[in-house]
């Protein structure tokens, strides 16, 4: 430990030197599985043959070129973006953090341009989560993440699903945009159901407000679907990515259809790193996997991690819930997630746990039959030895 470092997170002492497949390895040469990904990042995996080789090459030609110049790695990025997306322009960025920024700008300068300048707010959700710049953090419900930094953007937060608070907020407030998670990542693994998710696209359109999904943790391919909000049929106006998109090296992009995809003109937005040819032939290297059919296997180790997950529901009253899709899972305990989680690494599993007492799970899209089946006997195995009911009070 050094004090040199600023005290934001809290760390585990392991020291990991060595990733391969689903598996890391740490500095005493111990193995473990991997179902955290680097929260949501290595969807391949580590040290997968094709990003290694993309890296290789491109370190050796030309790494860094700036905005000021084409390349054609962002060019192809960008137009297989819009293809999985259904968008027609994308802003690429450094992190989910930074992808939300440019979709807020972009709303404000669409309100602008309409001669609405006077709709300048947000409308967001309970338990959402979307970043910790000023603007990200503004929309973020829980309030300790936001009170040590206030005043924020105005912006105001209506239940998860409950149509008439989104039809009512809507037109008392007239944000700009509504900004929603398909998927609650952090605020536990919480889906919105495809009638929500419907009906915030029909709110929207009836009272012209822009709709802004971030799909920064559940998108990518991440539920098998490009999109999670694809499942409900249904497009924004702009999504959010970031995450898995390079495969672990850092990379964002803001996607926009219609005026939105538009409203942004030369000087009104800017990165020095983005997009530039590293992270964007890792971006290729991870739609070729994508496209190879790499989406299949996110569905079927999605469909097997639930079915034991959902076993252990039956079987465990210490398990209340099972939520998520694909390879975005969670499971909700009554008590001690967070000894849970210790004890799974403990024994060699990887795994971490948000709102309170949700076990998470988001491993690499490559996981195998056999991971599947090794995570679920670790969480059975430490479940099993938890009793059903929360330990009394320490006085
Ligand atoms: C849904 C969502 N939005 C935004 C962010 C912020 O992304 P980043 O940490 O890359 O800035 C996260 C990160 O966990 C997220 O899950």
């Amino acid at each position: 430990m050094t004090d040199a470092l600023m005290t934001t997170y809290a760390q585990r002492d392991e020291v990991f030197v060595r990733g391969q497949g689903a598996r890391v390895t740490d500095a005493n040469g111990r193995e473990y599985l991997d179902f955290l990904a680097g929260i949501a990042v290595s969807a391949l995996g580590h040290a997968h043959p094709a990003v290694v080789a993309a890296v290789q090459d491109q370190i050796g030609s030309v790494a860094h070129l700036s905005n000021l110049f084409r390349h054609p790695y962002a060019e192809s990025v960008a137009a297989r973006l819009c293809g999985y997306a259904a968008m027609d322009a994308v802003f690429f960025t450094n992190s989910g953090t930074e992808s939300i920024e440019c979709a807020l700008k972009i709303a404000r300068k669409v309100m602008h341009a309409r001669g609405e300048s006077e709709r300048r707010g947000f409308l967001a959700l309970h338990d959402g989560f979307h970043g910790r710049s000023f603007g990200a953090l503004s929309l973020t419900h829980a309030e300790k993440y936001r009170a040590p930094f206030a005043p924020l953007l105005t912006t105001h937060w209506v239940p998860a699903g409950d149509r008439a608070a989104l039809a009512t907020a809507l037109r008392k407030h007239r944000p700009a945009a509504l900004v929603l998670e398909p998927i609650q990542g952090e605020g536990g693994i919480r889906p919105l159901s495809t009638a929500f998710l419907q009906a915030a696209r029909e709110l929207c359109d009836a009272t012209d407000t822009l709709l802004i999904h971030d799909e920064i943790q559940s998108g990518c391919g991440r539920t098998g679907r490009f999109l999670a909000a694809q499942h409900a049929d249904v497009t924004p106006d702009i999504v959010t990515l970031a995450k898995p998109l390079a495969a672990g090296l850092p990379m964002g992009a803001c996607l926009a259809r219609g005026e939105a995809a538009r409203a942004l003109q030369p000087g009104d937005h800017g990165s020095t790193f983005a997009g530039g040819p590293l992270v964007c032939r890792t971006a290729l290297a991870f739609f070729d996997a994508l496209d190879a059919g790499l989406q299949d296997n996110v569905g079927a180790r999605g469909n097997e991690l639930r079915a034991g997950l959902d076993a252990l529901a039956t079987e465990l009253e210490i398990v209340t819930e099972v939520r998520g899709r694909g390879l975005m899972l969670g499971l909700e305990l009554r008590h001690s997630a967070p000894l849970a989680q210790s004890r799974l690494y403990d024994r060699g599993l990887i795994l971490n746990c948000t709102a309170g007492n949700v076990l998470r799970f988001l491993p690499p899209f490559v996981i195998d039959a056999d991971d599947v089946r090794q995570c679920l006997d670790h969480v059975g195995a430490v479940l099993r030895e938890l009793p059903s009911e929360p330990p009394p009070p320490k006085n």
